[in-house]
């Protein structure tokens, strides 16, 4: 089965570049927000993307103009009835997703596969919820989107080897390079590197160094091309939040917690890159 048209739930930092990538792999996408005004910054996000790569002649102008004449918007769920797969990259809260997913299973055909971008809930549990948990899986693709090579593929207990099969030529597809995963909180990309960054976040609150210089170690220190902090502004800091969240309840591990200035911060709307400030500020 070779994917030609998917719904990708959730216009933001996520969604929007999941729907360039399929988009320019020639798959037809309709992107779902809950609100116009989220559409519209998806949108003009992917657009900007597509045209900085128009710039630095990774594509031409035609490639740009089809990718974008093969998405479409919408708010209605009601248009997802002939999609081949939906792939759901809305807020990380388990008891939205769970409502989203009734939602896209009241709609869709019965041969569409629904999937998930959670970085950290359980694939199992949210497979339940739809009415073929065969046809569920875990497709987590990483941030920046467009540039990020892996594709972690989680199967939940239900998903049927079938429903693999769809994913591997999925990411073919798309051009990612496809890593199976075990059903655990933050399956194993985000169970190392999340920690991580939690742990630089206790160290900024400890006041052993500043933001810069935390990054700067750890840039320098040990290679990594961005820092945990900066890496944090980018994932957004309510989505760490709930990573940790996640992980301290589903390990039922105080060594998961996360760190008080986090929640703090989240409390005070500084979400990182997408709400103007975290631990940088941004234009
Ligand atoms: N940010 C990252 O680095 C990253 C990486 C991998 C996976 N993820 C996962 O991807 C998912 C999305 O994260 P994000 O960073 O894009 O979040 P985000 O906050 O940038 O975007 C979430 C979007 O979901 C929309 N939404 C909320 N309720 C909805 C509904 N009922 N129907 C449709 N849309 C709805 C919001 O309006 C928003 O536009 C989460 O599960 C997250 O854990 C995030």
């Amino acid at each position: 089965m070779s994917i030609q048209h998917i719904a990708v739930i959730g216009a933001g930092t996520m969604g929007n570049g999941i729907a360039q990538i399929c988009a320019l792999a020639g798959i037809r996408v309709a992107l779902v927000d809950v609100a116009d005004e989220a559409l519209e910054k998806g949108v003009a996000t992917l657009t900007a993307n597509l045209e900085r790569q128009v710039r630095k002649e990774r594509i031409c102008a035609t490639d740009k103009q089809d990718a974008l004449a093969r998405i479409s918007v919408t708010t209605d769920y009601a248009l997802l009835r002939d999609v081949d797969l939906v792939i759901e990259a809305a807020t990380e809260n388990l008891e939205l997703k769970k409502r989203i997913l009734k939602q896209i299973d009241s709609v869709v055909s019965r041969h569409c596969i629904i999937a998930t971008n959670t970085s950290s809930l359980s694939v199992t549990e949210l497979a339940a919820v739809v009415t073929q948990p065969g046809r569920f899986i875990g497709l987590h693709f990483f941030n920046p989107v467009p540039l990020m090579a892996l594709l972690e593929i989680i199967r939940g207990l239900q998903t049927s080897d079938a429903t693999h099969t769809v994913a591997l030529a999925l990411a073919e597809q798309i051009g990612k390079n496809p890593v199976a995963a075990r059903n655990s909180p933050g399956f194993v990309v985000n169970r190392i590197l999340c920690p991580m960054i939690n742990e630089a976040i206790f160290v900024l609150q400890e006041g052993l160094a500043s933001a810069k210089d935390i990054d700067t170690g750890m840039q320098l220190g040990c290679n990594h091309p961005i820092g945990p902090l900066a890496l944090a502004d980018l994932i957004g800091l309510d989505t760490m939040l709930a990573i940790m969240e996640s992980f301290h309840q589903g390990f039922n591990d105080p060594k998961y917690r996360p760190s008080p200035l986090l929640k703090e911060m989240v409390a005070a709307g500084y979400l990182g890159r997408k709400s103007g400030r975290g631990f940088y500020t941004y234009d």
